[in-house]
Protein backbone atom coordinates (compact mmCIF):
# COMPACT_ATOMS: atom_id res chain seq x y z
CA UNK A 1 0.00 0.00 0.00
CA UNK A 2 1.48 3.78 -0.75
CA UNK A 3 -0.66 6.95 0.61
CA UNK A 4 0.73 10.27 0.45
CA UNK A 5 -0.67 12.71 2.69
CA UNK A 6 -2.14 16.91 2.65
CA UNK A 7 -2.12 19.00 5.50
CA UNK A 8 -4.43 21.82 5.64
CA UNK A 9 -5.22 24.22 8.94
CA UNK A 10 -8.31 26.48 9.96
CA UNK A 11 -8.83 28.18 12.94
CA UNK A 12 -12.43 28.06 14.14
CA UNK A 13 -14.61 28.19 17.48
CA UNK A 14 -16.91 25.45 19.50
CA UNK A 15 -18.71 24.86 22.53
CA UNK A 16 -19.15 21.43 23.61
CA UNK A 17 -22.37 20.89 25.03
CA UNK A 18 -25.00 18.51 25.40
CA UNK A 19 -28.56 19.93 24.71
CA UNK A 20 -29.79 17.51 26.44
CA UNK A 21 -28.40 17.86 29.67
CA UNK A 22 -28.34 20.03 32.21
CA UNK A 23 -25.52 22.63 32.52
CA UNK A 24 -24.38 21.50 35.81
CA UNK A 25 -24.20 17.98 33.84
CA UNK A 26 -22.41 19.64 30.79
CA UNK A 27 -19.93 21.31 33.01
CA UNK A 28 -19.70 17.96 35.21
CA UNK A 29 -18.67 16.23 31.35
CA UNK A 30 -16.99 18.89 29.98
CA UNK A 31 -14.98 21.52 32.17
CA UNK A 32 -14.44 24.78 30.80
CA UNK A 33 -15.32 23.40 26.72
CA UNK A 34 -18.87 23.66 28.29
CA UNK A 35 -18.64 27.46 28.55
CA UNK A 36 -21.36 29.20 27.09
CA UNK A 37 -19.55 31.53 24.74
CA UNK A 38 -17.02 28.74 23.55
CA UNK A 39 -13.75 29.10 22.67
CA UNK A 40 -11.18 28.60 19.63
CA UNK A 41 -8.59 26.40 18.28
CA UNK A 42 -6.12 26.33 15.43
CA UNK A 43 -7.14 22.49 13.20
CA UNK A 44 -4.67 20.96 11.76
CA UNK A 45 -6.35 18.43 8.95
CA UNK A 46 -4.03 15.51 7.73
CA UNK A 47 -5.99 13.73 4.86
CA UNK A 48 -3.82 10.70 3.62
CA UNK A 49 -5.47 8.57 0.29
CA UNK A 50 -4.18 5.42 -1.32
CA UNK A 51 -4.02 4.23 -4.27
CA UNK A 52 -1.36 2.92 -7.27
CA UNK A 53 1.32 4.96 -8.62
CA UNK A 54 0.05 6.03 -12.14
CA UNK A 55 3.08 4.94 -14.10
CA UNK A 56 3.34 7.99 -16.46
CA UNK A 57 3.24 10.58 -14.00
CA UNK A 58 4.90 8.60 -10.56
CA UNK A 59 2.10 9.92 -8.63
CA UNK A 60 -1.08 8.44 -7.07
CA UNK A 61 -2.93 11.88 -7.44
CA UNK A 62 -1.86 15.65 -8.23
CA UNK A 63 -1.86 16.72 -4.83
CA UNK A 64 -3.35 20.39 -5.99
CA UNK A 65 -6.34 18.27 -6.81
CA UNK A 66 -6.21 16.86 -2.90
CA UNK A 67 -5.54 20.09 -1.93
CA UNK A 68 -8.09 21.81 -3.95
CA UNK A 69 -11.13 19.44 -3.09
CA UNK A 70 -10.38 19.55 1.07
CA UNK A 71 -10.30 23.75 0.50
CA UNK A 72 -13.67 23.59 -1.87
CA UNK A 73 -15.38 20.51 0.63
CA UNK A 74 -14.16 21.32 4.51
CA UNK A 75 -12.30 24.47 4.66
CA UNK A 76 -14.08 27.08 3.23
CA UNK A 77 -16.85 26.07 5.36
CA UNK A 78 -15.14 26.08 8.96
CA UNK A 79 -12.69 28.78 8.82
CA UNK A 80 -13.12 31.19 10.81
CA UNK A 81 -16.69 29.71 11.46
CA UNK A 82 -18.64 28.74 14.77
CA UNK A 83 -18.51 24.86 14.60
CA UNK A 84 -21.81 24.62 17.25
CA UNK A 85 -23.82 27.35 14.47
CA UNK A 86 -22.47 27.95 11.24
CA UNK A 87 -21.15 24.55 9.03
CA UNK A 88 -24.15 22.89 7.41
CA UNK A 89 -22.03 19.85 7.29
CA UNK A 90 -21.75 19.80 11.32
CA UNK A 91 -25.64 21.20 12.05
CA UNK A 92 -27.26 18.84 15.00
CA UNK A 93 -23.74 17.69 15.62
CA UNK A 94 -21.55 17.83 19.20
CA UNK A 95 -18.72 19.22 17.53
CA UNK A 96 -16.27 17.08 19.26
CA UNK A 97 -12.82 16.54 17.34
CA UNK A 98 -14.21 12.71 16.57
CA UNK A 99 -17.59 14.00 15.27
CA UNK A 100 -16.02 16.48 13.14
CA UNK A 101 -13.24 14.25 11.63
CA UNK A 102 -16.16 11.31 10.19
CA UNK A 103 -18.19 14.48 8.98
CA UNK A 104 -15.41 15.92 6.88
CA UNK A 105 -14.48 11.90 5.60
CA UNK A 106 -18.25 12.16 4.71
CA UNK A 107 -17.58 15.18 3.09
CA UNK A 108 -14.07 14.97 0.92
CA UNK A 109 -14.60 11.28 0.08
CA UNK A 110 -17.03 11.72 -2.99
CA UNK A 111 -15.27 14.39 -3.49
CA UNK A 112 -12.36 12.85 -4.19
CA UNK A 113 -13.50 9.47 -5.69
CA UNK A 114 -12.45 7.04 -7.60
CA UNK A 115 -9.09 8.06 -5.13
CA UNK A 116 -10.10 6.35 -1.72
CA UNK A 117 -9.20 8.42 1.75
CA UNK A 118 -6.81 5.92 4.01
CA UNK A 119 -6.98 8.39 7.17
CA UNK A 120 -8.23 11.46 8.51
CA UNK A 121 -6.19 13.05 11.03
CA UNK A 122 -7.66 15.97 12.95
CA UNK A 123 -5.91 17.45 15.22
CA UNK A 124 -7.35 19.94 18.37
CA UNK A 125 -4.03 21.30 19.81
CA UNK A 126 -0.39 20.13 19.44
CA UNK A 127 -1.11 17.03 21.62
CA UNK A 128 -4.29 15.49 21.28
CA UNK A 129 -5.37 14.68 18.06
CA UNK A 130 -8.16 12.05 16.58
CA UNK A 131 -8.08 9.21 13.78
CA UNK A 132 -10.30 7.91 11.52
CA UNK A 133 -10.55 5.48 8.82
CA UNK A 134 -14.01 5.21 7.53
CA UNK A 135 -15.50 2.34 10.08
NI1 LIG B 1 -12.25 22.71 22.22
Amino acid sequence: MIAITRRETFSAAHRLYNPAWSDARNEEVFGKDANPNGHGHTYTLEVTVRGEIDPETGMILDLRDLRDAIRRTIIAKVDHANLNLDVDFLRGLLPSAENIVVACWQQLAPAIAPTRLYRLRLWESENNSVEYYGE
